[in-house]
């Protein structure tokens, strides 16, 4: 029998728990430079939600996914589980104030945000890098976190802009092309 499959070879039936503390499990994920993300939707009262996630991932080209996660706690967790669709931005390195905008809470996010409406009023944001819109496909539960996976529906993005970076809790803007 393969190895790989024999019983032996079966991984422990549950984790060992941490042997570090939160802080520094936050530092150590801090060093996975990312993009920034401001995901944004319509409430389904008609309303604007918007949060800077910068947990985007790609998934599968075919069809096309991407996932995202949002924490249980998150104020937009009830909209977000209840649209049928969302839009995912990526923002560009001269959006910094975006991503602080979209991460503050009991602030109107969208003031002074030029944006239109996509395919199924998801907000597009005028300057981001890369825009998906998204069917909200499915959730899982996971830890503090909802992993949200969309299905892309139409996507669009800019050559030759620079994106916003994240990197140990900085933003980085200067760009990738040497
Ligand atoms: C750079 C950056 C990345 C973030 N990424 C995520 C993320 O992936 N998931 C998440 O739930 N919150 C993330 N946040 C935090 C949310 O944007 C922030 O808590 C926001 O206030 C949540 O809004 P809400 O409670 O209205 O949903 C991030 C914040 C920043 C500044």
């Amino acid at each position: 029998m393969n190895p790989i499959l024999s019983a032996a070879a079966l991984p422990p039936t549950c984790a060992l728990p941490p042997d570090f503390s939160q802080s520094q499990f936050r530092h150590a994920l801090g060093q996975f430079a990312t993009g920034v993300t401001v995901v944004t939707a319509i409430n389904p009262a008609g309303g604007l939600v918007g949060l800077t996630v910068s947990s985007f991932n790609s998934v599968s080209l075919s069809p096309p996914l991407v996932l995202w996660s949002l924490a249980v706690k998150s104020g937009s967790m009830a909209a977000l589980l209840a649209c049928r669709h969302y839009a995912i931005n990526v923002l560009s390195a001269e959006q910094t104030a975006l991503a602080n905008q979209f991460a503050t809470k009991d602030i109107d996010r969208y003031a002074g945000v030029h944006w239109k409406g996509g395919q199924h009023g998801a907000p597009l944001i005028e300057g981001a890098v890369a825009t998906f819109e998204c069917f909200n496909r499915s959730r899982h539960e996971e830890g503090d976190h909802i992993i949200f996976v969309g299905e892309v529906e139409r996507c669009s993005h800019r050559d030759q802009a620079d994106p916003l970076l994240y990197h140990g809790g900085a933003f980085y803007t200067g760009g990738l092309r040497g």
